[in-house]
């Protein structure tokens, strides 16, 4: 365990690997239209359109959320999962047999992928590049695994602004959430010490395996370094974070089922009206570096 704070590799595999089997509950990951919209909305909102393609590599799966919720969409009709955990891999494939989706997976760390040369039509991953220890080395295997012409899309990775106000609004919300509800009369809001002292934990390991974040002008000209060509990046989310970190991070901070499903519809129906904000008025203001999540496409020449 020790050897982990000083290799973000192996601290990746342990800590995700901890997470697989209640890493969809933690992140409110389903399988249904909200997340098959929000999963192609994403896709389309940086490469433009939805395919489809016909046989897609996800590095970094994760329990599958990307990659199956754009198989559901129509975007993709073949999928490849890999994932440095185990867990994850093992989770992802066990959700796409109970979706019925044509799906098989290996372990693998995105910076060897473990597949021929020019064998996908396109390689995707969400929220995985700031955990790769050698992104361009891994842009270099992406271009390598990809046919002639074809496409990557990475999405959801954080910002280095978008970062700063995240952490600082979750730290914040946390710390004033712990401590209001030390009072007497909010004992039933707290969350036994030991479940606390689990998640700072937890939060501390965090900062091992979160290893960037991106300057979309930097993303793009590592791709570019990589051999992409007809690369773009995009940014998303600016209120719509503001309003989401402390969200999540209060519902973390107090005991599970205490919110219940109204205050569940308030904070998904709001999330969307910022994020309608944030794409149709803020985004044609504001410069791309404020917002939370940068995404990345280009294509392999051919
Ligand atoms: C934040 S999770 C995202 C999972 C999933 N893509 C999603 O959006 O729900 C990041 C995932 O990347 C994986 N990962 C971390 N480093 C990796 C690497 N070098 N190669 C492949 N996967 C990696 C982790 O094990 C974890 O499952």
């Amino acid at each position: 365990m020790e050897a982990a704070w000083k290799d973000p590799k192996l601290a990746n595999v342990l800590y995700h690997d901890w997470e697989a089997g209640t890493y969809d509950e933690k992140w409110s990951i389903s399988y249904d239209e909200r997340c098959i919209t929000y999963a192609t909305d994403r896709f389309r909102a940086v490469s433009g359109g939805v395919g489809p393609y016909e046989h897609a590599l996800e590095l970094g799966c994760g329990t599958g959320f990307f990659l199956l919720n754009l198989m559901q969409g129509g975007v993709i009709k073949k999928g490849s999962v890999t994932d440095l955990s185990p867990g994850m891999v093992e989770v992802a494939l066990r959700n796409a047999v109970n979706l019925g989706l044509p799906v098989d997976g290996r372990v693998a760390d995105a910076e060897r992928i473990p597949y021929d040369d020019n064998s996908f039509d396109l390689v995707i991953g969400h929220a995985v590049l700031h955990h790769i220890p050698d992104v361009e080395a891994a842009m270099r295997e992406v271009q390598r695994v990809l046919k002639p012409g074809g496409r990557f899309v990475f999405a959801g990775d954080p910002t280095n602004i978008g970062n700063f106000y995240a952490r600082k609004l979750g730290q914040l919300t946390w710390w004033l959430t712990t401590n209001v509800t030390k009072a007497p009369v909010l004992t039933e809001w707290r969350r036994p010490q030991e479940e606390l002292d689990e998640s700072s934990r937890a939060a501390a390991l965090e900062a091992v395996v979160d290893l960037h974040t991106f300057d979309p002008g930097d993303l793009e000209r590592t791709a570019r370094a990589a051999g992409a060509r007809e690369v773009r990046a995009v940014t998303e989310e600016l209120s719509a974070a503001l309003f989401g970190w402390p969200v999540r991070t209060f519902e973390a901070a107090v005991p599970k089922g205490k919110l219940g499903f109204g205050w569940a519809m308030f904070a998904y129906r709001s999330w969307q009206r910022l994020s309608w904000l944030d794409e149709n008025v803020l985004a044609k203001v504001l410069p791309r570096e404020v917002f939370y999540n940068v995404s990345i496409t280009g294509r392999k020449p051919l």
